[in-house]
């Protein structure tokens, strides 16, 4: 007994004092350019830190994707991975602000991206590896390349649309039919792909 109370309030104690809130405002810039949808459109988290996408401007999404598929949802490119999924939120001209947090579980690289603006740049990544050869340029060129491109046309959003600061995690959605066969396959990299937790703060 008491060394499982212990164990608990040192688990506690742990979490409590080295989670961070990290905040990224999506469709703040009311410019032209898709690239700054996400600001900042890269971040670094630790285990069990919380990303907040904070949506205040315009229509916009948060969803998990793939280094080799930006504009895909993760879920449609491996069905094992239930990546996150803001649905479309609109906030109009910051009169209906919501957020989406999502709880960081591992120390890979999170893709994401915003299924109106992807096409044009509007992506992301959380723990980027900079050194590595999937960068967020090499991400955001992808995204372009490809033009929001899927087998599957854009079935992909659930229209979760959600009050204020509620968080929906809608993520294991949809119908996959994506052969994929047509999309360049990762280099030799086996990704595992993060499961993320949606955690339900506010
Ligand atoms: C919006 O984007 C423009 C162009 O990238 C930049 O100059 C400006 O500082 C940004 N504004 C904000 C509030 O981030
Ligand atoms: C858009 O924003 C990105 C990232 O800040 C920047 O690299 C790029 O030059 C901008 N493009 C234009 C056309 O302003
Ligand atoms: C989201 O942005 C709004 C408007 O800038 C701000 O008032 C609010 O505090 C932000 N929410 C979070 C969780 O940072
Ligand atoms: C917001 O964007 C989604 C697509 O991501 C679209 O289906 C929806 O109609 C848009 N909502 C508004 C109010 O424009
Ligand atoms: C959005 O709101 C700001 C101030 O709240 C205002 O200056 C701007 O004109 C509004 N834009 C639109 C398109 O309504
Ligand atoms: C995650 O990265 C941190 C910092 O580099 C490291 O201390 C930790 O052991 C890593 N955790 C896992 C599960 O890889
Ligand atoms: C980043 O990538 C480089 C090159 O692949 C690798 O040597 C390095 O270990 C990676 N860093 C992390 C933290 O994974
Ligand atoms: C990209 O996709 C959009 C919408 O599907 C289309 O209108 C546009 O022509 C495409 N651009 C290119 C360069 O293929
Ligand atoms: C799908 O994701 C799982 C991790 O969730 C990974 O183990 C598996 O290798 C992935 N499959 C493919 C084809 O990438």
């Amino acid at each position: 007994m008491r060394s499982v109370f212990a164990t608990a309030v040192a688990l506690s104690a742990v979490a409590a004092s080295s989670a961070k809130q990290i905040v990224i405002t999506v469709g703040g810039n009311t410019t032209n350019n898709a690239s700054t949808v996400f600001q900042p459109a890269e971040v670094t988290a630790n285990i069990g830190d919380v990303v907040f996408f904070n949506f205040t401007q315009g229509n916009h999404s948060a969803i998990q994707s793939e280094f080799a598929s930006p504009c895909i949802p993760a879920h449609d490119t491996n069905i094992t991975v239930n990546g996150f999924n803001s649905g479309p939120r609109d906030a109009g001209n910051g009169t209906a602000i919501t957020n989406l947090p999502v709880t960081v579980t591992d120390n890979n690289t999170i893709w994401f991206y915003d299924a109106n603006t992807c096409a044009e740049g509007g992506v992301g990544g959380i723990n980027v590896n900079e050194s590595s050869t999937e960068t967020l340029d090499g991400f955001r060129r992808n995204a372009i390349r490809l033009n929001g491109t899927s087998t599957s046309t854009s079935s992909s959003l659930s229209a979760t649309r959600t009050g204020a600061g509620s968080s929906s995690t809608s993520t294991s959605s949809v119908s996959s039919k994506s052969s994929g066969a047509e999309r360049p396959v990762a280099l030799g990299f086996a990704a595992v792909v993060p499961m993320i937790a949606a955690a339900l703060l506010l």
